[in-house]
């Protein structure tokens, strides 16, 4: 009888292994919806299409005049698959520099989606003998604003 019951508590303990949703790494990321990060900067993704492709607007809440700061649009693309990696433009509406992002989405267990990105931004300069301090380089983690 002991030995029935091991075997029976064996089949519960696989097929509640077998129940458990699929882990994170198979879990899927789209990026439509707004995001903030870690500087309290925040940004609206469209829907993505078929092709990976979305636009958006970027809010950010750093910049070297923030009283002139608008909303600016952003531009990219994502892969379908889980977990995906991603790029986009962001044409600052407020000044002459461009940043580029890229990054990837993780999902935790959870479903909470982090976004861990590195950032590009060119700043204009009024001749090539500035071009050695014209760009910047930076992080940024964003997570999902619900509702
Ligand atoms: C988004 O960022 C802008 C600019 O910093 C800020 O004014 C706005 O309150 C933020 N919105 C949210 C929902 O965080
Ligand atoms: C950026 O500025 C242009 C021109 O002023 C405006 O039409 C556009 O709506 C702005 N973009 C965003 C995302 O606010
Ligand atoms: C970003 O700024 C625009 C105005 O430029 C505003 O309409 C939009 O609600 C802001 N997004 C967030 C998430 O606060």
């Amino acid at each position: 009888a002991a030995d029935t019951m091991q075997v029976a508590a064996v089949l519960v303990a696989l097929a509640l292994a077998l129940a458990v949703p699929s882990s994170s790494a198979e879990r899927k990321c789209i990026l439509t919806g707004t995001w903030v990060n870690d500087f309290g900067s925040n940004m609206t993704i469209n829907a993505v299409n078929d092709k990976g492709e979305f636009s958006g607007t970027y809010n950010t809440s750093v910049a070297d005049n923030p009283n002139d700061i608008r909303g600016s649009p952003l531009q990219g693309f994502q892969h379908s698959r889980e977990q995906p990696t991603f790029g986009f433009t962001v044409k600052w509406n407020f000044s002459e520099s461009t940043s580029v992002f890229v990054g990837q989405c993780f999902v935790d267990k959870h479903g909470q989606e982090t976004l861990k990105t590195v950032w590009l931004m060119r700043l204009r300069v009024n001749n090539i003998h500035d071009n050695w301090q014209a760009t910047r380089i930076g992080t940024n983690t964003f997570t999902r604003v619900k509702g």
